[in-house]
C-alpha cells in the first residue's frame, strides 16, 4: 500500500505519517509538500531516514510535478491535508487560499483520475458549516448542515469540498471527506490560538484574546484526528461525509486561564484586543455518524491532551523558538503590532 500525505510537514500531516509509519510497518507513505511558511522539514526528521518513507518537495497546484509523482510511486490511496490554514491570514491575503485549497485539491483529484486510484481523501473542516449561536447549545454540526462559510479560509475549503464531491458523482472518483473541529497537539504552528498562547505565556508576553473571549471551539487532541482518518481511508463509505469531533467545547477565554494555570504565569497577561473581523462564535461538532458506522470515539480527555501538549512545548522549545524567531516575527508584528489593545 503506497499513500501520498499531502502537507505533511505540518501540524497535522505530520503527526498523521507519524501514526501511519507505526501503525503500519509494511506502508509505504511519501510526502508532498512545498514547505510554506507552515511546513517544516525538522518536524519529519524522525521519520527522514525510515526506508518506508519518501518526502518530496513540490506543490500540489504543480501540474507537472504531481503527475511525475504520481508516475513514479502508482498509490493506492492520497490523503489531502496540504492547505493554507490559518483564517487571519485568508482575512489579510485571501488569494493564496483559492490556489492552493482549491486549484490544489482540483489538480490532486486530476492526477487521480488520470493514473487510476482506491481513494482520495479531503481533509476538510468543520469551519465549512459557519457558526452556531451561543444560546443554542442544543444546536450541533451534522453532515446534513447547510455549508454556510464565514472567512475566505472556510469558503475555500467548502469549495474544494464541492469539487470533491463534484469529481465523485461526475468522474465516479472514490473520494471521502472528514471535517473536524479544532485540533491541538504536537507541532502545532504558533500562530494558533493554543501554541500562540504557551509560547507568549512562556515568554512573559502578552496573551492577546480576541473581542471578549467568549467563542467556542471544540478542542480534539491530534492523535485523535489521525486515527479517524486512518479508520475512514480504509473502512469509510465512497462519496461519504464524516464529522469528526470531541463533544469537548470550550471559551477561548477558558482556554488561555488554564494555559496560565497549568505554566504557572498571571492572568495579567491576558489582553483583550481588537475581534477578528466576521469571527465564528461556536463550533460544535456531532460525530454520531462516525462513531456508529467506523466505531470512532476521541480517546484523550482534554485535561490530559492539554498538560501533554504543554509538555511538549516545555520540551522542545527549540522548534517553535526557531519558528518565532525567523520570518513568522513579521506576520506576529503586522498582525498584532497594530491591533487595538495591544498598542
Ligand atoms: P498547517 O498550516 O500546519 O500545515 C499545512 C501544510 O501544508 C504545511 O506543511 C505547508 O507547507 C503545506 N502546504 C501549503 N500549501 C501547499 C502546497 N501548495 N503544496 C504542498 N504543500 C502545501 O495545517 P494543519 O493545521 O496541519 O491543517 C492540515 C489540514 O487540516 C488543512 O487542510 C486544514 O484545513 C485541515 N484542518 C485543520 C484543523 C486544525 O485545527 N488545524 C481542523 C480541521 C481541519
Ligand atoms: P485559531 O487557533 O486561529 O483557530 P480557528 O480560527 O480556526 O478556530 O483560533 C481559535 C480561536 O481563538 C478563535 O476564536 C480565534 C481566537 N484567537 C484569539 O483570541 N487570539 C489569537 O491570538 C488567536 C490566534 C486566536
Amino acid at each position: 500500500m503506497t499513500i501520498i500525505v499531502t502537507g505533511g510537514a505540518g501540524f497535522i500531516g505530520s503527526n498523521f505519517i507519524f501514526h501511519m509509519l507505526d501503525k503500519y510497518p509494511d506502508y509505504r507513505i511519501v510526502c508532498l509538500d512545498c514547505l510554506t511558511y507552515a511546513g517544516n522539514l525538522s518536524t519529519l526528521a524522525p521519520v527522514m531516514e525510515n526506508p518506508n518513507f519518501r518526502f518530496v518537495k513540490e506543490s500540489i497546484t504543480d501540474r507537472e510535478a504531481v503527475y511525475k509523482l504520481f508516475e513514479e510511486e502508482h498509490p493506492d490511496i492520497i490523503v489531502n491535508f496540504a492547505a493554507e490554514s490559518h483564517v487571519d491570514r485568508s482575512i489579510e491575503n485571501p488569494e493564496v487560499f483559492l490556489d492552493t485549497n482549491i486549484k490544489g485539491t482540483a489538480v490532486l483529484m486530476d492526477a487521480c483520475r488520470k493514473y487510476g486510484i482506491k481513494r482520495y481523501h479531503q481533509v476538510s473542516t468543520d469551519e465549512v458549516y459557519g457558526d452556531l449561536p451561543l444560546d443554542r447549545p442544543d444546536l450541533f454540526f451534522t453532515e446534513e448542515t447547510p455549508i454556510h462559510t464565514s472567512s475566505p479560509y472556510s469558503s475555500s475549503k467548502a469549495a474544494a469540498d464541492l469539487l470533491v464531491l463534484a469529481y465523485h458523482r461526475t468522474y465516479g472518483l472514490p473520494v471521502t471527506i472528514s471535517r473536524c473541529s479544532n485540533n491541538y497537539g504536537p507541532y502545532h504552528f504558533p500562530e494558533k490560538l493554543i501554541p500562540l498562547m504557551i509560547a507568549n505565556a512562556l515568554n512573559d508576553k502578552p496573551l492577546p484574546v480576541y473581542g471578549k473571549g467568549e467563542n467556542v471551539r471544540d478542542w480534539l487532541y491530534v492523535e485523535d484526528h489521525c486515527k479517524a482518518i486512518d479508520l475512514i481511508i480504509h473502512n469509510g463509505r465512497v462519496g461519504e461525509v464524516y464529522n469528526i469531533g470531541g463533544h469537548n467545547e470550550m471559551t477561548n477565554i477558558d482556554i488561555v486561564k488554564i494555559i496560565c494555570k497549568e505554566l504557572g504565569k498571571p492572568e495579567s497577561l491576558i489582553t483583550y484586543v481588537e475581534d477578528r473581523k466576521g469571527h465564528d462564535m461556536r463550533y460544535a461538532i456531532d460525530p454520531t455518524k462516525i462513531h456508529s458506522e467506523l466505531g470512532w470515539l476521541p480517546e484523550t480527555k482534554f485535561a490530559d491532551g492539554i498538560k501533554k501538549t504543554i509538555k511538549w512545548y516545555l520540551d522542545n522549545k527549540e522548534w517553535w523558538e526557531t519558528i518565532i524567531s525567523g520570518e513568522y516575527q513579521n506576520y506576529y508584528d503586522e498582525m498584532y503590532g497594530s491591533r487595538e489593545g495591544m498598542k
